[in-house]
């Protein structure tokens, strides 16, 4: 007995001699290259936003709340006509009075060039007016104002408390869905617009999500109306089910547990209801329920066991027609697939689009932090949305290559938690309260706006009535916001609980479920 105890503890000590002897070599090394062990956040809270640009949010911030902020003094101005310039009385310039607005500022891939280049051939940020008027007389005024810092308070309290990134471009010069689609892939798989029939079947390429199962992280989707992350194929797998939460029952209560996963997605309320307004911040919807949205993200947050651990990502898909004053990136921005967009222009995917507002929240952030360019990877790199998968991969250290050359390209963000050390406890508990900017009722028996309509039609697809012949267009432009609204939220729950149904029937994980239409009559469903 005596021996051998000698023995075992002989052999343990040469075991504890060795590894001390391996990490007294190695441990440099391994500290050095691996992001994971040396930084604090193990949640990363995300939400986008709608379509508003940097100045139109947050430019009048550098008056009042932090001089450093590369914000607005009034002396931007835009030309009516960009071919006749320097003609005083065809000049507007930049106020502080945005409010409520409605229509919607254009933003396709046209108009923002247009907004971008005027009529030259660098990015001069001159051309905002000359396309606003083109949609109507109204909206020229409409893109050259940006919100007084009181009009947004939970904005204007987290930036003087924690970061906001002054040169955070979207990822394309052009609307929603390809800016969205690059949040969590590096790409738009060669969309420059809404291709309705691509969103619908399923963009194929490999997102970040992927990423994160593959190393065994824990995502989660927490939608409120309808995850629009559902326009990535890949999301609609049976694996990845369970990742999809209602964010009123769920996100309060996990946050509250300490239950929320490594990346936690918040999807905004996309239609507006008496009672239950959008808070997406796209025009019409007032912002002030966005900025609701924010406070109570950020309250569940701070109250929450994991708030010490925890980075929350703020940020605007795209500029929604706003004008902003900086210079668009165009020199040795990298295609990330080599896709190129369709005819007329061809787009190589190779300037990025207008600077959007990008707020960041964490105990580990210094109070008053304001980021501009990245330090790399390469030279020119840039904050774009890409760099949201490329940081989610150096701080979780996931052993996927990079989604695309873009998420390689793009600035990381893990600095921004670098500098303390230990998680400040002077963070807000309670956000400013918000008051409504607009005054009337949410206009329910509205028509959809585009953006809507490819909701509805997603909707469509797991719902499986766009094998109707009926269904495609004529759907959703009949439809009115109500109406939209009950479809969507019906369909989203059919195609889930078929999705568990199936799941407990012992379908393969990544098959996804094909409903069939509820609209059809029975003798069509045998057919
Ligand atoms: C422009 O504004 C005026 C006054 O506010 C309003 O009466 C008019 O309907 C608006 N026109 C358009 C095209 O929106
Ligand atoms: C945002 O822009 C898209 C087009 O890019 C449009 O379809 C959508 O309606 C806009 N959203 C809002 C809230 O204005
Ligand atoms: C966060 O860290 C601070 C400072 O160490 C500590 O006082 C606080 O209790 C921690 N909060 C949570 C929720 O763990």
């Amino acid at each position: 007995m005596g021996t051998s105890r000698t023995k075992e503890k002989s052999t343990l000590s040469t075991v504890c001699f060795i590894i001390l002897t391996l990490s007294n070599v190695f441990q440099p090394t391994i500290y050095v290259s691996d992001a994971a062990a040396t930084q604090p956040i193990k949640t990363i809270v995300v939400l986008v936003l709608e379509n508003r640009s940097f100045d139109h949010m947050l430019g009048w911030m550098k008056t009042s709340v932090n001089p450093r902020i590369n914000g607005v003094t009034g002396k931007e101005c835009n030309s009516i006509s960009t071919k006749q310039k320097g003609e005083k009385a065809g000049t507007i310039c930049y106020t502080n009075d945005a409010e409520y607005v409605d229509p919607d500022p254009g933003h396709t891939f046209e108009a923002v060039e247009q907004q971008v280049f005027g009529s030259g051939s660098i990015p001069s940020m001159s051309g905002f007016v000359e396309q606003a008027l083109s949609v109507s007389q109204n909206l020229s005024q409409t893109v050259m104002k940006g919100f007084k810092p009181q009009s947004l308070p939970v904005f204007a309290s987290l930036v003087r408390e924690f970061a906001v990134f002054d040169r955070w471009f979207s990822s394309i010069p052009g609307p929603t869905q390809p800016n969205r689609l690059f949040v969590y892939s590096a790409t738009s798989h060669g969309s420059t617009s809404h291709v309705k029939k691509q969103l619908a079947s399923g963009y194929p390429q490999h997102t970040i999500f992927d990423s994160l199962f593959a190393d065994n992280k824990e995502f989660g989707i927490y939608y409120q109306n309808i995850p629009t992350t559902l326009f990535y194929r890949n999301l609609r797998k049976l694996k990845y089910i369970f990742k999809f939460h209602d964010y009123d029952l769920k996100f309060k209560k996990d946050a509250k547990s300490g239950n929320l996963p490594s990346l936690t997605v918040i999807e905004p309320r996309y239609f507006d209801l008496k009672g239950n307004s959008a808070n997406d911040d796209h025009p019409s919807h007032d912002v002030a329920n966005g900025q609701k949205l924010v406070k109570e993200v950020y309250e569940a947050l701070r109250s929450s066991p994991q708030w010490n651990e925890t980075l929350l990502v703020i940020t605007y898909d795209e500029h929604g027609g706003f004008y902003d004053h900086v210079q668009t990136p165009y020199v040795n921005v990298p295609s990330p697939d080599g896709n190129t967009g369709p005819a007329p222009s061809f787009f190589k995917f190779d300037r990025l689009g207008v600077r959007v507002p990008t707020i960041m929240v964490s105990p580990w952030i210094k109070k008053g932090t304001v980021i501009s360019r990245p330090k790399g990877p390469t030279p020119n790199s840039e904050f774009e949305h890409s760099s949201i998968p490329a940081t989610i991969k150096k701080m979780f250290s996931l052993s996927s290559n990079f989604l695309t050359h873009r998420d390689a390209w793009a600035g990381t963000f893990e600095a921004v938690v670098g500098e303390l050390t230990s998680p400040r406890t002077d963070c807000p508990v309670i956000l400013p309260d918000v008051t409504p900017l607009r005054t009337t009722e949410a206009d329910e028996d509205r028509h959809l706006s585009e953006f809507q309509s490819e909701i509805v039609q997603l909707a469509g697809v797991l719902n499986g009535d766009h094998f109707l012949s009926s269904f495609p267009n004529e759907m959703s432009s009949k439809m009115t916001v109500r109406e939209a609204h009950y479809y969507v939220k019906g369909a989203i729950s059919r195609f889930l609980a078929a999705s568990k149904d199936a799941i407990n029937l012992g379908a393969d994980e990544s098959a996804i479920v094909d409903m069939r239409s509820s609209l059809t009559t029975r003798s069509s469903v045998h057919h």
